[in-house]
């Protein structure tokens, strides 16, 4: 595990070449042919302020067009960096300059939205931090940016993006999954400390459900917005792709003993992923904190729900039992789903595959200001983190049941046959994506388009 680079220097101007280059995600020296921001895997983790302006200069050296897309951040949409949606793509040898302020504190990340499976599976993402205007009273912050690879037995990222089976099924899930670029490691940590824990998943497909063991972490933001803290369900913290959770956790353990963190999700699959291991020397401080952490609440503009107008996006497709696609009917065609950009997966009945291009026509259309009551209905047999570009929404209810803490999020993970109930003030005008951020999901269909005028 890598360090992660904390309490750096603000970003104000600066710029982030895209390029290929070596990670050794593995350990042991090897190394693996990735593509990478500024030559690391993952990019540099940018942190910004809260309200203040800053500008990046992104350099394509890849033989491809790409941009870079500030996920979670509430943007102008001309800075969302969906190619042919809101900028042009930016080609080899070319560089766009970003600029936005950031309007709330959090962690959010950065990750291309041109040829997205195959340039995010090859390592470029990062991790963007939008620190509180003031310091939060935590003894130590920790990032762990989570991703999982692909990988062949002699460490190279293995070919067939975009193959039938993943497309339809569960997308590219991997075998290796990397902490901050690295194999996982122990964390080392002090009695009576108390830890925030910065989690983000930047995998394809992989949803990854951390337990720590001997622990008590609690939650107090999920998608970098602030939520009442509280103790996950059943203690599991569940982050599908593009999802970021903060945590507290308070140091209460044994010097003596390790802790196993582990995911489960794939229960029979359920591995370890690093070890919390306690500092020998003497406690930070005789007794643990008690009193819980807040975040102080971001500038969201509250939904409106007895004036709201009312959406509905049933996600229809995959594969069924008996290896059949179901549900997006008569748009298929005979091709493969998934190969050349064929659909696999529709939302109310359309399916826009690829990436951002030009001519991607909105599903709906709101009026600046209103409130859009959102119900996404998952009518397949398959998982997935549905992303809403520009907005964050307020999670009203999940199944009928109203969710027990007041969360937003930009990523809201349906399970299959899930129906989703969310709200959000459509305050910022512009064609924006809502999309499956199961990349090969999104490629093969489970993408749409909304506008705000
Ligand atoms: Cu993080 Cu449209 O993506
Ligand atoms: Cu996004
Ligand atoms: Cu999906």
């Amino acid at each position: 595990m890598q360090p992660s680079s904390l309490r750096a220097a603000p970003v104000e101007d600066r710029r982030i070449a895209v390029a290929p280059g070596q990670a050794s995600l593995t350990g042991g020296g090897g190394q693996t042919a990735v593509w990478a921001y500024d030559g690391t895997v993952p990019g540099p983790t940018l942190r910004l302020r809260q309200h203040e302006p800053v500008r990046i200069t992104v350099e394509n050296g890849l033989d491809e067009d790409t941009t870079v897309h500030w996920h979670g951040i509430r943007l102008p949409n001309a800075m969302d960096g969906v190619p042919g949606l809101t900028q042009p793509p930016i080609k080899p040898g070319q560089s766009f300059v970003y600029e936005f302020t950031p309007p709330d504190a959090g962690t959010f990340w950065y990750h291309p939205h041109a040829d997205s499976l195959v340039q995010l599976g090859r390592g470029l993402a990062g991790a963007l931090i939008v620190e509180e205007r003031e310091p939060v009273s935590v003894d130590r912050e920790l990032l762990w940016l989570l991703q999982d690879w692909r990988l062949t037995k002699d460490g190279q990222i293995a070919p067939g993006f975009g193959n039938m089976m993943d497309a339809a099924m569960s997308g590219r899930v991997g075998n290796v999954v990397t902490i901050n670029g690295g194999p996982p490691a122990d964390q080392k940590v002090r009695v009576g400390e108390r830890v925030r824990l910065r989690l983000a998943n930047a995998s394809l497909a992989r949803i990854i459900a951390l337990r720590f063991e001997g622990h008590r972490p609690i939650v107090v933001a999920i998608d970098g917005q602030p939520c009442d803290p509280h103790e996950p369900d059943g203690g599991r913290l569940v982050l599908a792709p593009a999802m970021r959770i903060d945590i507290v956790l308070d140091m209460q353990g044994d010097p003596s003993k390790r802790y196993a963190v582990t995911d489960d999700f794939y229960d029979s699959l359920a591995y370890s992923l690093a070890n919390l291991v306690y500092d020998t020397g003497p406690p930070l401080r005789p007794h643990p904190l008690d009193a819980p952490l807040r975040l102080p609440a971001n500038p969201l503009p509250a939904p409106d729900l007895a004036e709201a107008e009312r959406q509905e996006i049933v996600l229809q497709g995959g594969m069924m039992g008996g290896g059949k696609l179901a549900g997006v009917g008569g748009m298929m065609g005979m091709g493969m789903p998934g190969m050349n950009g064929e659909a696999a997966w529709a939302i109310n009945g359309v399916s826009m595959t690829g990436d951002g291009h030009a001519g991607m026509a909105p599903q709906f259309t709101l009026k600046r200001g209103t409130t859009c009551h959102l119900t996404m209905r998952n009518q397949t047999a398959w998982w997935h983190p549905m992303h809403i570009h520009g907005f964050s929404m307020l999670v009203l209810s999940r199944n009928g049941s109203p969710v027990p803490h007041r969360q937003w999020q930009d990523t809201v993970l349906l399970a299959p046959k899930d129906m989703i109930e969310c709200a959000f003030v459509a305050d910022n005008p512009g064609d924006w994506m809502l999309h499956c951020h199961v990349a090969d999901h999104q490629m093969a269909g489970l993408m749409t388009v909304f506008r705000v005028t």
